[in-house]
């Protein structure tokens, strides 16, 4: 049994099945129109949304000015995941992203959890878009005086969530006891998220040609506007001194750029991983790219690149605009900096809510189209029911899953909230980061072919070690009493766990992720001794298990049991009707 959980597909096996289309009931293959400029487009549509309209407002005030720390911190870890993404895609030219490179390293069982891991990506991802999306929306149509119930573009679970804190915001305390009843449950729920839903799976279910035109004419919108915030806000703030902001006054009085310490900008990363994932999107269109082994990872890095510049200069702009403390509970940081009280520029609160509509419509098509492509290609492998690789005979797009997918998306709209769907995405999609980069460590090397990215190779065998040392020796440099604080168990000085607002758990949470980070930093070391390994994946598998101890014990708890029930799933289906278990 051990042996069949962990089958690999050969590399040259998947490429094979991909040429032929292994569609043998459907024999519609997918149309290749995309170039390097069209992915790098559709790289940036994935990634400028929701995590910088939105949870970069929840970002700045946990972590002051120093979260642009963070910010480069998690475009190296997502740098050197990039590259190994594009090691891949331009050895597997085929849609299924990160789980079709787990099949052709770790096996099966892994490429099942790296399969079930996306769908948080992906579809969970864009639930919390979609809320976004609504956000924006609603206050756009405020602005044009057009004005819908609060109970009909708010979700349940927020209101309630804020009832139970005890919260006496008006604002709240009206959509409970405005929303009507029948049969005693409040009808309160995000009507403009499920309507965005459903107009972008049926855009996606059109066809991928209709799809790029838009996506591409959105990406245009948004960076006009992003740039124009950068140009605007950076402006006041140098014009009007306001630089000061940037080394604000801590609870005790003390000035500086991370005013919450390091321990409060890694309190944002949920947020600013969030405002990363997307980039990785590029490899689900493989299938659809003229020249994928060339093109994917340069569309990969490019976009990348460019919202890695355009993240530091937005931090820096909002930071420098506002005292962090006034980001408490903005969900439209962007608009909120242009607001009366703020800097007061009227006419750019009105183009950030337009460009923040536009832009979180990009997201929601780049993964609403990638999340279909991948249970594609689960269920060529048998993973899934033969009807998810389904082509539309007219549009050429994988049918029934997209239909899926808007479910999978629109459901849970109805009984979910932002920050539940925020973290749960980010910690999924780290997982599968830090599985992408180990799976580049485990496939064999080869020769460089002209024409196809290669990862260059530099040897990990002294150096590598030798980073685990420098940074934790930094780390003990830093904070003299490092080592003592890992081991220190003993919550009585903690204001929350003695207050009982967490428990022993959560409190124990980053003591215990740390710990486990450096035990695996050792024992990774170890083996890029031993095994020469590559530098650049190791660097994505340690700056990505890195962000991993950012995470909180609810949420551990939620992606473990995620992972339970996939693997309920695996087994009662994937395990036997797998097409390498009928191959024995
Ligand atoms: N990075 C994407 C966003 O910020 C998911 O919306």
């Amino acid at each position: 049994m051990a042996n069949s959980l962990f089958r690999t597909k050969s590399i040259s096996h998947i490429l094979e099945e991909s040429e032929k289309g292994i569609t043998d009931a459907h024999k519609h293959t997918l149309h290749r129109v995309l170039t390097v400029r069209d992915l790098t487009f559709f790289g940036i549509a994935a990634i400028l949304g929701a995590g910088s309209f939105s949870s970069l407002g929840g970002a700045v005030f946990h972590g002051g000015p120093g979260v642009v720390i963070l910010f480069v911190i998690t475009a190296i870890a997502c740098a050197f995941t990039a590259f190994c993404y594009s090691e891949f895609a331009s050895r597997i030219p085929v849609a299924g992203s990160a789980y079709t490179y787990a099949y052709a390293s770790f096996g099966e069982l892994f490429a099942w959890i790296i399969g079930w891991a996306l769908i948080m990506e992906y579809s969970i991802g864009n639930i919390y878009v979609a809320y976004s999306w609504s956000d924006y929306f609603t206050s756009f149509l405020e602005k044009c005086n057009i004005h819908l119930p609060q109970y009909l573009c708010t979700s349940y679970m927020e209101v309630k969530h804020a009832l139970n804190d005890g919260s006496t915001n008006k604002e709240v305390l009206d959509t409970w006891n405005n929303a009507p009843m029948i049969g005693g449950l409040r009808m309160i729920f995000d009507v403009p998220a499920l309507i965005i839903n459903l107009l972008i799976t049926y855009l996606v279910f059109r066809g991928i040609r209709e799809s790029r035109n838009f996506s591409n004419v959105m990406v245009m919108l948004k960076m006009i506007v992003v740039t124009l915030v950068i140009l605007v806000g950076g402006y006041i703030v140098f014009s009007h001194g306001l630089t000061f902001n940037w080394h604000p006054a801590n609870d005790a009085g003390v000035k500086s750029f991370m005013p919450n310490g390091f321990g409060g900008v890694m309190a944002a990363v949920s947020g600013v991983f969030f405002a990363y994932i997307g980039f990785d999107a590029v490899s689900v269109l493989a299938e659809e790219s003229k020249n994928p082994q060339r093109d994917l990872p340069r569309g990969m890095i490019l976009s990348l690149v460019i919202c890695t510049v355009v993240y530091i200069l937005l931090t820096l702009v909002l930071t420098g605009a506002v005292n962090y403390r006034n980001f408490d509970g903005v969900g439209d940081p962007l608009a909120f900096i242009f607001e009366k009280q703020n800097l007061n520029v009227g006419w750019m609160q009105f183009f950030v809510a337009i460009a923040a509509v536009i832009a979180m419509t990009s997201v929601l098509l780049v993964f609403q189209m990638g999340q279909p492509r991948i249970w594609m290609s689960m269920s060529r492998d048998g993973l899934l029911p033969p009807v998810f690789q389904k082509i539309h005979p007219k549009f050429k797009t994988p049918s029934f899953a997209t239909i899926v997918t808007g479910l999978v998306v629109g459901i849970p709209i109805l009984f979910t909230d932002k920050t539940f769907v925020l973290d749960f995405t980010s910690i999924a999609t780290l997982f599968a980061f830090v599985l992408v980069c180990g799976g580049v460590l485990l496939i064999p090397r080869r020769e460089k072919e002209q024409g196809r990215f290669h990862i260059p190779y530099i040897n990990g065998q002294y150096v590598f070690p030798l980073i685990v040392i420098a940074a934790f020796g930094t780390a003990m440099y830093l904070s003299k009493t490092y080592v003592s604080d890992l081991f220190n168990f003993d919550f009585s000085s903690n204001k929350d766990y003695v207050s009982g607002k967490i428990s022993f758990m959560d409190a124990a949470t980053p003591n215990i992720t740390l710990i486990i980070f450096w035990l695996s930093a050792i024992m990774i070391s170890v083996f890029a001794f031993i095994k020469k390994y590559s530098l650049i994946p190791l660097m994505g598998l340690i700056t990505c298990m890195y962000l991993l101890t950012g995470m909180t014990k609810s949420n551990w708890a939620w992606f473990l049991s995620w992972l339970a029930i996939g693997l309920i799933f695996y087994f009662l289906y994937g395990y036997k009707k797998s097409k390498l278990a009928s191959k024995k």
